[in-house]
């Protein structure tokens, strides 16, 4: 074997082995973000939960058929602002095509949802006569 052959089998072998490493180490690397991912989302998960399972506002105005009560907690912030394009309450203009559309229809919208108003005013845990009392009491101050 010439001292030229000799370099070049041990720069493939070299070329080898840096290969086998990298066969070896990209696995265990993508490994260790997903368990690094997988412990991140653990730890955000129970704050998750706990935002979702406590809801003692909406609790408590899902309770009763309070009109007033459930438009203030849970309807006041757009539709006594106009915020996101909604109907102010007051607003009789505003209400006027609305209302006629008769009040099932109004009750459908306000529980299942209508374009930019979303279902329950997004509290899904209104009951849908909490939700059908707000309509009433906002349909009441509109006309
Ligand atoms: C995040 C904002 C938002 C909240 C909260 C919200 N609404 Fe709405 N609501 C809208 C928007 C926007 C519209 C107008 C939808 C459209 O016609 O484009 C609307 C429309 C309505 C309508 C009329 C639907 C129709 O057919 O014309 C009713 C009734 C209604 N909302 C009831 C309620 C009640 C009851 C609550 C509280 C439980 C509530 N909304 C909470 C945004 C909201």
């Amino acid at each position: 074997m010439s001292l030229e052959q000799g370099r070049k089998g041990l720069k493939m072998l070299l070329a080898a082995v840096a290969g086998l490493v990298v066969v070896a180490v990209l696995p265990a690397q993508v490994a260790a973000d997903a368990m690094v991912e997988k412990s991140i989302i653990d730890r955000i998960k129970p704050i998750g939960e706990v935002n979702v399972g406590s809801a003692p506002v909406a609790k408590a105005a899902s309770s009763g058929a309070d009109g007033k009560g459930t438009y203030t907690s849970a309807c006041f912030a757009c539709h006594g602002t106009g915020a996101a394009g909604a109907p102010k309450m007051g607003d009789k203009a505003a209400w006027k095509a609305r209302i006629a559309q008769g009040e099932a229809t109004l009750f459908d919208h306000a529980i299942n949802g209508f374009k930019g108003m979303p279902a329950k005013g997004g509290n899904a845990s209104l009951s849908d006569d909490a939700v059908k009392a707000a309509v009433k009491y906002m349909v009441d101050g509109s006309k």
